[in-house]
């Protein structure tokens, strides 16, 4: 027998071998030659193709199923067909009978390789070795599970041989499954004879073993066979905690959920939380038992809304950022709000689901991925594993905005990590008419160059402010305030009219064009919506606080850019609400993010949670982001006496120093101008941009 794990060539083989079958599997393209009457499974498994299986081939579990592509496949030189796959056994005919094997489908523990083929794992969502994210992205998530079902019939009990009814479970384990020098878990040993009996002597072993180099350990036990278990990856975030039920067996996300974080009640932010618990003895304790009773009511409801016993939960991921991670495990978070913000712990960590009150099958396991610094948590990590800068070539950026910004820059040679105290201001905070994003708020802004009048599209209305009937539908809904995304983009509006200088001053002198400019005290706002009582006006302390926002993130992308010794970034990976929201073209116009090809500006939603999925449905993923963040390279931006000069100059918009020339293609950026606030004549001349 002779096989290879690519498309190439048959390169010297033995002539034997050469008269054996060749066999195809899809999509992975591995093939190579095995002799007439080789089960499918057995075939893949010698080319490490992924394909499931329970019952160890005994053809009940289902969980094998392979189809045959017929036809002539020119390019691999192999013309496939059914005749070249052994008919339907008594055992297949069986399984068709009891639960029913759809058209097309085989068993692949069953059936033969008479001839050659090209066989397909199929990518359904029932039965697949991989599970395509939910996501725009096209991207799989091999499969390899950190557990995994294996069903044995263990020999009875036999006075003369007076092994005990666990030992002989254990040697037939290593028997079917290879599994040696198997551990179990303590709360199983009382319940195996029981278990065993029930189940006629054949029962499902759940064997979890993480690392190649540990020992695999028994950690569920069920009478006869057990076909299905699942996993949890979940994203904590300091204000929402986010979810995924998945099937561990076909990678199927079985359902999403998520909930406000319950911890706002002690603090809004992270530093908050981090005084509360320096202020209250018992802060700490209060937090941690939260986060939990949290976590815990959310796998209680997205199982309850798919039908799942959360006993048959198994593994699960975490990412979090530092203060969220080491509250959800019960370490006092101090020392992560003061200089030099030392982690307890930063490498990855694994429980027992119970050691941490979360309440789903006894023998779970919990998994979390490794911070990557004092302000740059699991999450960060899961982000950059989602994104992968380290597997390319490309100059990538990844960011996630929210209070504080994580900032990760790298390619394959080289990846740097920051974090940058942007604030609440891109949330809505500290903005005078700022809201979360939710029905009646301002998310899309756009001002006439000429008038200045503005048009603003509203959450839960779908035409815009200046089209016929939009004040009948905004009415159900009032016009609220300006959610984040809107803020960026009116602020950027009213720099690309000339409403504010590149110094981010609304200039006065427009006063005497438009009445949507008016006074406020000493300084000017932009009136967006409104007259008489309720008004939504940008104010200049609004613009000032998204430029000290985007003037940190900014800063701290431009120290990591020195450190690669970069001028520019190849692409661009906005993580996290925000970046699914905001329009790059407008993050760019204000200089929140570098200058770069808006093809390659992409927004990847949760990221880090996409990561926490990886890292669930594939244990060796796990390995990857626990080597890579041990490269990635840690900038301390408050360190930095460099950061305060790059915080100024990005205060302008977009910046007073960088060059924008793939922005300026297809924006018309204003010229730089001097502003007025004192509503002059004189003060604010300037040319208007063509639009
Ligand atoms: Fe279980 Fe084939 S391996 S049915």
């Amino acid at each position: 027998m002779r096989y290879d794990d690519t498309s190439g060539s048959e390169s010297s083989m033995t002539e034997s071998a050469s008269k054996d079958p060749l066999v195809l599997f899809m999509p992975s393209g591995k093939r190579g030659r095995f002799p007439v009457g080789t089960p499918v499974l057995e075939a893949a498994r010698k080319l490490g193709v992924y394909v499931e299986s329970v019952c160890g081939g005994r053809a009940t579990c289902g969980r094998c199923q392979v189809e045959v592509q017929e036809g002539n496949f020119a390019k691999h030189k192999i013309v496939s067909s059914n005749d070249h796959i052994s008919a339907r056994g008594a055992k297949e005919e069986r399984y068709d009978r009891v639960r029913g094997l759809p058209e097309g489908r085989r068993l692949s523990c069953s059936a033969e390789i008479l001839g050659d083929l090209v066989i397909d794992v199929p990518q359904d969502t029932v039965i697949n070795a991989q599970v395509v994210r939910k996501a725009a992205s096209d991207r799989v998530i091999e499969r390899n599970a950190a557990v995994q079902l294996c069903y044995v019939e263990v020999d009875e009990p036999d006075m003369h041989k007076p092994l005990g009814d666990l030992d002989r479970l254990k040697v037939m384990l290593e028997k079917d499954w290879g599994w040696k020098d198997l551990l179990i878990a303590p709360h199983l040993i009382p319940q195996v004879q029981g278990i065993l009996r029930k189940g006629n002597w054949g029962v499902t072993a759940a064997i979890h073993r993480d690392m190649d180099s540990s020992r695999p350990f028994i950690v569920g036990l069920w009478p006869d066979l057990k076909n299905e278990m699942y996993g949890i990856a979940c994203d904590i975030g300091s204000t929402t905690i986010a979810m995924h039920l998945v099937s561990l067996l076909s990678g199927r996300i079985v359902g999403s959920t998520g909930t406000s974080n319950p911890q706002i009640r002690f603090g809004e932010d992270l530093m908050s939380r981090v005084s509360y618990v320096m202020m209250n003895p018992d802060g700490r304790e209060a937090m941690t038992i939260a986060v939990r009773e949290a976590i815990n009511g959310l796998i209680g409801k997205v199982c309850e809304e798919n039908g799942v016993d959360r006993t048959d939960i198994l593994d699960m991921v975490f990412v979090a950022n530092p203060i969220m991670h080491h509250l959800f495990l019960g370490i006092d978070p101090t020392e992560l709000g003061q200089a030099p913000f030392a982690l307890a712990v930063s490498g990855a960590l694994q429980y027992w689901a119970h050691e941490i009150d979360i309440n789903v099958n006894r023998g779970a396991r919990v998994y979390l991925l490794p911070c990557i610094a004092g302000h740059v948590g699991a999450d960060a990590a899961g982000a950059t594993l989602s994104e992968g800068p380290y597997r390319q070539d490309k100059m990538m950026l990844l960011v996630d905005v929210g209070t504080n910004a994580e900032i990760i820059l790298g390619n394959r040679s080289r990846v740097v990590a920051a974090s940058s105290p942007t604030g609440p201001a891109f949330e809505g905070a500290e903005i005078s008419s700022g809201q979360r994003a939710a029905p009646g708020a301002i998310e899309r802004v756009r001002i006439d160059p000429v008038t200045l009048e503005p048009k603003f599209r509203v959450i839960g209305v779908e035409k815009w402010s200046d089209e016929e009937g939009f004040e009948e539908e905004a009415a159900a809904v009032g016009v609220t305030g300006i959610c984040g995304s809107a803020i960026i983009e009116v602020v950027a509006e009213m720099y690309l009219s000339g409403i504010i200088s590149e110094d981010g001053v609304v200039d006065g002198a427009m006063a005497q064009k438009s009445p949507r400019i008016i006074p406020n005290g000493r300084t000017f706002s932009y009136l967006l919506r409104g007259d008489g009582e309720q008004r939504i006006t940008v104010t200049q302390n609004d613009v000032r606080a998204i430029q000290l926002a985007k003037a940190a993130l900014y800063a701290g992308i431009k120290l990591l850019m020195e450190k690669q010794g970069v001028d520019r970034v190849d692409t661009i990976r906005f993580a996290g609400a925000f970046g699914s929201f905001i329009d790059p073209k407008y993050a760019m116009v204000l200089g929140l993010i570098p200058d770069c090809d808006l093809n390659e500006v992409k927004a990847v939603g949760n990221a880090a949670g996409t990561g926490a999925l990886m890292a669930l449905l594939n244990r060796t993923h796990r390995r990857e982001i626990e080597g890579m963040v041990k490269k990635i390279e840690k900038i301390e931006t408050a360190l930095e006496p460099h950061f305060q000069q790059l915080f100024i100059d990005a205060m302008a918009l977009p910046n007073k120093v960088d060059p924008f020339p793939e922005l300026a293609r297809i924006v018309a950026l204003p010229e730089k101008k001097v502003a007025s606030n004192d509503g002059g004549e004189d003060g604010g001349r300037r040319r208007r941009r063509p639009r």
